[in-house]
């Protein structure tokens, strides 16, 4: 099992903490945190500490530090790039006991959650109040606000409303030394000293542990309208989208969808109510919202002339609940989808909107000089393009030696259209080989600096982000 000095620590910290702090060392649990939903990786820790409070996690992250035990912070473990991931064994600390929330500030338009709520759950907390939680990833029913922190979570909707970090107005943090501080203040201005707020969001849980955050909230826009419409050309599909922008209109969501994402989520969703024509390559889907039916029509029709115009079929407009569901349930599982289909590989490749169309024919033409089939959905209001590569029937040791290079490829070329590596699934474990694309070795430096400088001994989620982490 452990080696002896692992079976020490692991002594010594139980002696410390057992009697007030769950830590749980059998299989199950543990392999329960070696797991996210990036591929198939597989990362042991040695110790799962579940704290509820932030004193606890003060006293665990002291007590790691002066022992030399790393520390990953672990929300609900549905990432997609390794961020949570244990990948240096050690103790693996749950937000998953830290889930109340605390406060809605119905004054100020403002909520205070412990880190593991779950981020439907605030939503639908929120919104029988008559207020918006507006960030809405993918993955809203399983993902925790600590994970949206931690990787600076997007979804359908950033494309009006913004990521995770437009929302957080304030940290409650615990340091590596096991120091408690608030990041910012609970205030919708602030220009007091450095961002440590917007520093912290977005790391990857490699700053710091969040135990409390202050959030934005929006009056709840009521009405919407949502269409998906068919495309001949998916190149078309992604030309309409800046188009769309230009025309004046504001979509809360502009997603798109390959043929084969649809078809891999009707398959999974055993859902077949959507019939797609022989000649669709891809589909926009679109949403518009407001606080008054009347204002959604506007909206819709400055939007219905830009589909004509790149040859867009008739839209299929969702007229009711139910019917918008079953569209949002099928875009919402393409990634689970995917995942249950073949081992596969996803990029979270994101660029200039207007690049989008480009960035599309690029992904094909280094696929199919690589040899390797992709399949692309995403956030296309954002130029945020998911793509997953299929294993499907190729060699594992082809996989495993081309497919980096073709990713390389692929990020290169992403970079030379004014993108970058990742538009919301964080870099964590499986991009970090890419990074020296997207910075200068000075700014890698700087930001190794701005690690150490919060983490000088490697405390927290070691591993993570640098290319020699
Ligand atoms: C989505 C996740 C994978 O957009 O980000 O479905
Ligand atoms: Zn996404």
């Amino acid at each position: 099992m452990f080696d002896s000095m692992t079976q020490l620590w692991i002594k010594s910290f139980q002696e410390a903490f057992s009697e007030r702090i769950t830590i749980k060392l059998d299989p199950e649990s543990l392999n329960g945190a070696a797991m996210d939903y990036t591929e198939d990786l597989h990362y042991l820790p040695q110790a799962l500490v579940e704290p509820d409070t932030k004193e606890h996690v003060s006293e665990v992250l002291r007590w790691a530090n002066e022992h030399g035990v790393p520390v990953t912070p672990a929300g609900a473990l549905t990432g997609l790039s390794g961020g949570a991931l244990p990948v240096r064994g050690g103790i693996s600390m749950s937000t998953r006991k830290m889930n109340r929330i605390v406060e809605v500030d119905e004054t100020n338009h403002q909520v205070r959650v412990q880190p593991g709520v779950i981020v439907q759950e605030l939503q639908e907390f929120v919104q029988s109040k008559g207020l918006f939680y507006a960030v809405d990833p993918a993955s809203r029913g399983t993902c925790s606000i600590g994970g949206n922190i931690a990787e600076n979570s997007g979804g359908p909707r950033a494309v009006k409303y913004g990521v995770t970090k437009d929302w957080v107005l304030n940290l409650e943090v615990v340091l590596a030394d096991g120091s408690v501080i608030n990041t910012g203040a609970n205030t919708l201005k602030n220009s007091t000293g450095y961002n440590l707020t917007s520093l912290v969001v977005g790391s990857e849980g490699t700053l710091a542990f969040v135990t409390e955050a202050t959030l934005k909230l929006l009056p709840w826009p009521s009405h919407n309208a949502l269409m998906l419409v068919p495309f001949k050309s998916a190149e078309n599909a992604c030309s309409a989208v800046s188009e769309i922008f230009k025309s004046g209109a504001q979509p809360s969501a502009l997603e798109f969808m390959e043929r084969a994402a649809i078809e891999i989520a009707q398959r999974y969703t055993d859902d077949y109510s959507l019939t797609l024509s022989p000649e669709t390559e891809a589909h926009l889907l679109i949403e518009v919202d407001a606080f008054r039916f009347e204002d959604l029509m506007p909206q819709i029709e400055r939007i219905l002339p830009v589909i004509e115009r790149l040859e867009g079929g008739d839209p299929l407009f969702a007229d009711d609940e139910a019917s918008k569901n079953s569209l949002w349930r099928l875009r919402r599982s393409v990634g689970e989808a995917v995942k249950a289909e073949s081992t596969y590989k996803e990029e979270d490749t994101v660029v200039p909107r207007g690049a989008l169309p480009e960035l599309l024919k690029v992904v094909k033409k280094v696929g199919a000089e690589f040899g390797f089939e992709s399949v692309c959905y995403g956030h296309a209001g954002d130029g945020n393009l998911h793509v997953n590569i299929l294993k499907n029937d190729i060699s594992d040791q082809r996989w495993d030696e081309e497919l980096p290079l073709a990713i390389r490829e692929l990020f290169k070329k992403v970079i030379e259209l004014g993108g970058t590596l990742s538009g919301e699934h964080g870099i964590g474990l499986v991009q970090k080989p890419y990074m020296d694309l997207a910075f200068p070795e000075r700014a890698l430096q700087l930001q190794r600096d701005i690690k150490n400088a919060f983490d000088p001994n490697g405390t927290l989620n070691p591993g993570k982000i640098f290319p020699d982490a």
